[in-house]
């Protein structure tokens, strides 16, 4: 697939993702690239953290740890890094192709415990979609 049309899927789904729930305040794609999370695209305030090192905070913890991560209540975290001050609750969905991790839908909620199983299954399905847009992105990119 043409870098282009994965790059413009991946604006769409953060996009739909966004506009289908108003409790979504921010909402990203990161890829990852190496030891390194790039953020790809989102909606929302802009942040400061458009580059993380896998292993820190919510985001780099759920690739070194190979799950997704519901946060309830980010300020009973330590391992956090601040998007937005107003920020109560984040959720980390992992985009994988097979067991390789490619990527992860990153959303924060200005509401405390706003994910519950049904977001969480929801956006399981929109990340399994995106696996398979960017593992054909990638075979494109060898
Ligand atoms: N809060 C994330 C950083 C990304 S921002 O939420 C956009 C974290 O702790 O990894």
């Amino acid at each position: 697939m043409a870098d282009a049309r994965a790059d413009a899927i991946l604006q769409r789904a953060v996009q739909r993702i966004h506009a289908s729930d108003g409790k979504y305040d921010w909402v990203g794609i990161y890829l990852l690239r190496g030891d390194e999370l790039i953020l790809h695209n989102f909606i929302g305030k802009p942040t400061d953290h458009t580059r993380i090192p896998v292993g820190r905070g919510v985001c780099g913890t759920a690739v070194t740890e190979g799950r997704d991560i519901n946060v309830p209540d980010v300020e009973a975290l330590d391992n956090y890094l601040a998007c937005s001050a107003e920020t109560r609750s984040e959720i980390v969905v992992l985009i994988r192709d097979g067991e390789r991790i490619l990527g992860q839908i990153d959303i924060d909620s200005d509401t405390r415990k706003a994910f519950d199983q049904r977001d969480e299954r929801e956006l399981r399905k929109i990340a399994d979609a995106l696996g398979e847009v960017l593992a054909d992105k990638l075979r494109h990119d060898q």
